[in-house]
């Protein structure tokens, strides 16, 4: 019997999704020891989503997702319930998300667990919605036949790029719970700015899968090598921060400049708009991650947060990793768990740092 098994209630309300998972996690990861492959199976488990709520107004209103928050947190815990009997029998403790992200949504899920470990007479530990996204690199995939596939082990060092709607990150990780921050954003996140363009565009809310598909639409056709090259800010920095701003802008006067022919079939449309913005965007991540593999030899390359949903991105990835002189692995979490979820909040209370749930740390960072 494994004494480090926990049963875990997780617990995530950080922007627009309310989100709860009931894990069994086991390994001896915790100890920190590197030679054992952590293993996570996945009880029970239910994202409540708020986009269709905050689409007409372009972006997470946060009144409203307190709003939602509350409504639909009772409802969200009554469904693991009746996805998993005698849940309050089964928890060894719940974890909840204490930041980054909107505080009144914090709030709202800091709250609720409290007076859920209360009920069930359970410790309540604080985590780090970042910390989430990197340890959500450690989950099963779901296979064909409804099981999951064994999780791939993951050798340090490695690097980890967390690219989400609120954060670029670049991280140098030496073991499981050690890491050093090498760069991040200097102002917008990709995630935003994906969003941000697509506004520009007229594409709804999230943008950055909108984005994405309007790509597929010339991506592999014979303008897509037409397509607009917009500027790499910062590729060129000596560092490993980033800035997406500056190409944000770009995008804005090209749009302003270009206004009269978006509509039409020219190679000035909005596919191209958005290829030659992703385009631009993934160079510049792609490559200053590229050079942080080889310069720490990394054996391993981790990419998690909203962005990494984004099968250019990953396929950039993959043939860069395959242009290397040695060897590393490539990992990105299944796309339920690359956008916000409680299962990688209860991976990351298993294998990462516990923090007090006495406020809502809107800018934790790590
Ligand atoms: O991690 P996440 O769900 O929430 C935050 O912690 O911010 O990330 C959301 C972000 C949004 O900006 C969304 O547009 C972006 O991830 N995103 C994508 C894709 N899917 C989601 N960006 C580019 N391509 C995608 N396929
Ligand atoms: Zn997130």
């Amino acid at each position: 019997m494994d004494s480090n098994k926990k049963t875990i209630l997780a617990i995530e309300t950080s922007c627009d999704e309310t989100a709860m998972a009931l894990v069994n996690a086991k390994g001896k990861a915790q100890s920190e020891k590197e030679n054992t492959i952590p293993e996570f199976e996945i009880l029970a488990e239910v994202v409540a989503s708020q986009i269709d709520i905050h689409r007409p107004y372009g972006g997470v209103v946060p009144s409203l997702a307190k709003r939602e928050h509350l409504k639909n947190l009772p409802i969200v815990f009554k469904k693991i319930e009746n996805q998993y009997r005698n849940l309050a029998k089964a928890i060894d403790y719940i974890a909840v998300t204490v930041g980054p992200g909107l505080e009144p949504a914090l709030w709202t899920g800091i709250n609720f667990a409290k007076e859920c470990a209360e009920k069930c007479k359970v410790p309540l530990v604080g985590i780090n919605h970042l910390e989430g996204h990197i340890y959500s690199n450690w989950l099963p995939s779901k296979i064909f036949n409804g099981g999951t596939s064994a999780i791939p082990k993951i050798n340090f060092p490695a690097i980890v790029l967390i690219v989400s709607g609120g954060h670029t990150i670049l991280l140098h990780m030496e073991s499981m719970k050690k890491w050093t921050k090498l760069g991040e954003t200097q102002d917008d996140a990709v995630g935003e700015a994906f969003d941000k363009v697509a506004k520009m565009l007229g594409l709804p809310y999230p943008g950055g899968p909108e984005v994405e598909r309007a790509t597929h639409q010339i991506i592999g056709s014979p303008t897509s090598i037409n397509s607009i090259i917009f500027p790499r800010p910062m590729l060129h920095s000596g560092d490993y921060n980033f800035s997406f701003s500056g190409l944000k802008t770009a995008v804005f006067y090209y749009i302003r400049s270009h206004a009269p022919l978006l509509s039409s079939q020219s190679n000035t449309s909005i596919p191209h708009i958005c290829a030659g913005f992703q385009e631009a965007a993934i160079d510049v991540l792609v490559k200053k991650t590229m050079r942080a593999a080889e310069e720490y030899g990394a054996q391993s390359l981790l990419l998690c947060g909203g962005v990494a949903s984004n099968i250019a991105l990953q396929d950039a990835f993959r043939s860069a990793i395959g242009a290397l002189r040695f060897a590393v692995s490539f990992h990105v979490p299944e796309l339920q768990y690359n956008t916000d979820n409680a299962v990688m909040i209860a991976a990351a209370a298993y294998l990462g740092n516990q923090y007090p749930v006495d406020i809502a740390r809107g800018n934790l960072t790590i």
